[in-house]
């Protein structure tokens, strides 16, 4: 079996990695990595390869910085021109990104069997891109890998067995990786000796509705500035949001790093209080590792999160913000709870795509 492998940004190549992994154990099947080029700097992209030794992409369509639809539409051309030379036999995709909007459409006008993995997640939220990407990227993909039930549900609810499609519930494929490499992170990173605080709030910020809204942002820098006074916050900056910081000239009085690999961002993880972020990715680590989360969205897709008390939702109001600070940061709960698998997700991807 020949199968393309498409990545594009930071989450994908952390979840690729778990995917390579149990790839590797099948000789029967040829992987081509193709990476869309939309994350491009060396660590938001080649850190990763470097680090979870992904294989190197066959092809690189270095498609980035460009408004919704050109990014999408010169990726869905460029994704054709390989699929027609590669001739795959399935192309798989991840999440909710533009990357994996194109790659769904060119792969599935040729014919090419479309796998989804984190199929069925729902903010129920039309504004958000990511909304747009994963209900389209979801209808036309013949296998649907949920990575909770309530993603199951949601697919139910919207008549996919009714579709010509399999809908499998295979866990969190991110679960995966960040068990596997949690084991070694310590010894390849050194970012905890290089912070020198010992106790630390980890946040994150990068979705458009929180950051390509100068007030929000605002106000977001502000929660943080108030939070800084009594604890270390750090925050490894994505290049959207430095963008707005920069150019608007927003004063931020705590820990401001780069974009960090992934052994970096695990060891910040297992040390730190608890993470206040807008990152789909960082809610569900934060909960492997046992950390309570501030989540800045008006909705989020990890419901069981928020039911069981891990992760509260606040909007972009500092006095909110601050609020679920003090409300959470000595909340105490039991975290041995199975809501994403159990770490062998992208191990039953594998075994579904073969019997395929
Ligand atoms: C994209 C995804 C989002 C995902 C996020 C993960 C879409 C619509 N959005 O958002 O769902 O949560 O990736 O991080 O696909 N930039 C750099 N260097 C880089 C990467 C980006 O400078 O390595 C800049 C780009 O030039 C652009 C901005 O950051 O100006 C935003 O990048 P883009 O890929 O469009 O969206 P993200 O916000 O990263
Ligand atoms: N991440 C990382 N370095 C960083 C920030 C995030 O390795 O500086 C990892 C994070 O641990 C998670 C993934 O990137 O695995 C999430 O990426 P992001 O927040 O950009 O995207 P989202 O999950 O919101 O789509």
């Amino acid at each position: 079996m020949k199968l393309i492998n498409l990545v594009g940004t930071r989450p994908q190549f952390i979840k690729a990695a778990a995917l390579s992994r149990q790839l590797k154990l099948h000789p029967s099947i040829q992987e081509i990595i193709v990476h869309t080029g939309q994350h491009f700097d060396k660590n938001m992209s080649d850190v990763f390869f470097d680090e979870m030794m992904i294989p190197n992409p066959k092809y690189n369509l270095e498609v980035n910085s460009l408004s919704h639809g050109a990014m999408t539409g010169r990726m869905i051309e460029k994704i054709e021109e390989v699929l027609l030379l590669e001739k795959p036999d399935v192309l798989l995709v991840y999440g909710d990104t533009n990357s994996t909007l194109a790659g769904a459409l060119a792969a599935k006008k040729l014919n090419i069997k479309v796998a989804h993995i984190e199929a069925g997640l729902r903010s129920f939220n039309m504004q958000m891109p990511e909304e747009i990407n994963r209900i389209l990227t979801d209808r036309i993909s013949d296998v649907l890998f949920c990575p909770t039930d309530t993603a199951l549900k949601n697919l139910q609810a919207e008549g996919y067995e009714n579709f010509d499609c399999t809908i499998v519930k295979n866990g969190d494929v991110m679960m995966d990786v960040a068990l596997f490499y949690a084991k070694i992170s310590s010894q390849k990173s050194k970012i905890i000796e290089q912070l020198n605080c010992n106790e630390f709030v980890l946040a994150t910020i990068h979705r458009p509705e929180n950051t390509d809204d100068v007030e929000s942002l605002k106000n977001i820098v502000s929660a943080f500035n108030t939070i800084a006074q009594k604890i270390n916050l750090v925050l490894p900056l994505h290049p959207r949001t430095k963008a707005i910081i920069d150019k608007n000239k927003i004063d931020t009085f705590f820990k401001i790093i780069e974009p960090v690999g992934y052994f970096d961002m695990l060891e910040l993880l297992k040390n730190c209080k608890l993470v206040v972020t807008d990152s789909g990715g960082l809610q569900k680590e934060a909960f492997y590792f046992h950390k309570h989360c501030i989540t800045i969205r008006k909705q989020t897709e990890w419901l069981e999160l928020l039911s069981g008390g891990f992760s509260c939702l606040v909007d972009s109001k500092s006095e909110d913000i601050i609020n679920a600070y003090e409300k959470m940061e000595n909340k105490k709960s039991d975290f041995n709870i199975d809501y994403f698998g159990n770490g062998n997700a992208s191990e039953i991807v594998v075994n579904t795509l073969l019997k395929f």
